[in-house]
């Protein structure tokens, strides 16, 4: 609690002591502002970094992301809690060539394949197939085949992370998909409700999910707004569970006692397992 209180001064101090100004090393970012990567800037396979870099919430060139930065920035931008940034940005660090002795990571980094990247992405190819990290408008109009609705739900966002996942595996001769890469994977499919939509309802607004893969950056223009109250680590608990035990093609309870699709989820400490690992 201390922490967090610590945390959120922090934050004040800084907004009112740079009203508007973008820090050197630890950018102030605007919901508003938003350039693309110039040509010495970088960017990797995350869609939710790549947006913030473009708002100027991390460093516009996507290089020497600090735990301080990517506190503020994750933040700023979608009121992450920083206990949940430190889990995160922890598992990230390993993706910089100099691990140990590192501590910041550029987002190029992450496109390592089979460290944190991996097979299957939503919006991605395969490493396989070519550049693994760059949005890819034929793999994502596969996945969007899957959002039936305006609104996306738990048994969408699954059902098309399941058929990104039989594609790779029908497709691609090296497709490699681990527990671990399961749990890094159910973080990333619970990203969008967490960043803009309702964790309780399990639902997202279709048209806010794509305007922000096809453009990596915030629906703003769309009514979104970063949501008021700090993520509480136990709804996000809650929606990896959710989320985990609704990717499956069984229905009911897993045959298998023990090796459930939520046990396997909590199980793993990844970047994006973290959301639920608290
Ligand atoms: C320290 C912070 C973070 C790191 C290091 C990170 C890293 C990554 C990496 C390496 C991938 C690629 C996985 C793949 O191969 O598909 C990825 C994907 C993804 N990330 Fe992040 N991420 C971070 C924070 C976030 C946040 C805060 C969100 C949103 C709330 C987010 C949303 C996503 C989504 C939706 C994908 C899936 C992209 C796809 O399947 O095409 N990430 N992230």
């Amino acid at each position: 609690m201390k922490a967090a209180l610590f945390y959120y001064a922090t934050l004040l101090t800084a907004a009112f002591a740079h009203p508007g100004h973008h820090k050197a090393h630890v950018p102030t970012g605007s919901f508003i502002e938003w350039a693309p990567a110039g040509p010495n800037d970088v960017r990797g396979p995350c869609p939710m970094m790549n947006t913030l870099a473009n708002h100027g919430f991390l460093p516009h060139d996507g290089k020497n992301l600090t735990q301080e930065v990517v506190t503020k920035g994750l933040g700023d931008a979608l009121n992450f809690d920083a206990a949940l940034i430190q889990v995160m940005f922890k598992q990230a660090l390993p993706a910089n060539p100099d691990f140990p002795n590192a501590s910041f990571f550029d987002l190029n980094m992450l496109n390592t394949h089979n460290l944190l990247e991996h097979d299957a992405s939503l919006s991605r190819l395969d490493a396989y197939f070519g550049n693994n990290h760059v949005f890819n408008q034929q793999v994502f109009d596969q996945t969007k085949q899957y959002w039936v609705s305006p609104t996306i739900n738990a048994s969408h966002i699954t059902n098309s992370k399941l058929a990104r996942m039989l594609q790779s595996k029908a497709s691609n001769p090296t497709y490699k998909f681990t527990n671990t890469t399961e749990a890094f994977s159910i973080g990333e499919i619970l990203a969008p409700f967490i960043a803009f939509g309702d964790v309780e309802m399990v639902t997202v607004a279709r048209n806010l999910v794509i305007y922000f893969f096809e453009n990596e950056r915030l629906p703003v223009k769309l009514g979104w707004s970063r949501k008021t109250n700090a993520v509480a680590l136990t709804d996000i608990l809650d929606l990896a569970a959710k989320l985990s035990n609704a990717s499956t093609l069984f229905t009911g309870v897993s045959p298998l006692p023990g090796t459930g699709k939520r046990d396997v989820a909590i199980s793993q400490r990844d970047v994006h397992a973290a959301f639920g690992l608290l």
